[in-house]
């Protein structure tokens, strides 16, 4: 697998070295990557510089406090059980509409994690690759939960994906690595309270 993944990345970064000296960057921006088969292998290979630059919008710290987080949130603001000044109350789904919702953040944040292994955000390290598949992963989960309306599976994802999102800030920003989710805070509960 990663072998193949290999030889492909090393047969594009050849096609991509032809089309340089043609001198048009977009052509190295129109390698496909949706249709590439290794797309995740491919994007590991890539080195860190290949992209142009005006490809990425967003500084890292913009793209977490407002892309990913939102994102997170998206997911988390549909768990557990609150006791505040409107008194307690589930903060579940209540309708298919609002699981259709939480499903759609869990699909969201799962292509979302694509913008993290990006040329020139990617950090070339195991663990950021690790941390990107294990969010995407729990993403898909918590979409999963949310389509078949379980409410305690689409909680623990709350939970998994919280944690996930943490391991990456521990080991590369861990002046960033604080609670994200209600659950998590304190301020949410995984049952009514009693
Ligand atoms: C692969 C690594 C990685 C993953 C996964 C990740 N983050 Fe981050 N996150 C970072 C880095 C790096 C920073 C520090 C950015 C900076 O300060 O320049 C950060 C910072 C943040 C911040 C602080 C932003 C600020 O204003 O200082 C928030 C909030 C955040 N991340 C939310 C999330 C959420 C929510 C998730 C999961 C859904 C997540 N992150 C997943 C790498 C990651």
């Amino acid at each position: 697998m990663r072998t193949s993944g290999f030889i492909g990345a090393a047969l594009l970064l050849a096609t991509l070295a032809g089309c340089k000296s043609q001198g048009d960057a977009n052509d190295i921006r129109g390698a496909d990557y949706a249709a590439e088969e290794g797309n995740l292998t491919f994007m590991e290979d890539v080195p860190a510089d290949q992209l142009p630059p005006d490809t990425l919008a967003l500084p890292m710290k913009e793209i977490m406090a407002h892309v990913f987080q939102f994102s997170g949130e998206g997911i988390w603001k549909w768990q557990g059980y609150i006791n505040d000044e409107k008194g307690e109350r589930s903060l579940f789904p209540k309708n298919d509409e609002e699981w259709e919702q939480a499903e759609s953040a869990g699909l969201t944040l799962a292509e979302l994690t694509n913008v993290l292994l990006l040329p020139g955000r990617r950090v070339d390290d195991p663990r950021w690759a690790k941390a990107v598949a294990d969010v995407r992963a729990i993403a898909l989960r918590a979409a999963k939960a949310a389509e078949n309306k379980d409410e305690e599976a689409f909680f623990n994802a709350g939970g998994e994906l919280d944690t996930a999102c943490e391991s990456c800030h521990l080991a590369f920003a861990p002046w960033s690595a604080k609670p994200h989710t209600l659950q998590a805070a304190g301020k949410a509960m995984p049952a009514p309270p009693k």
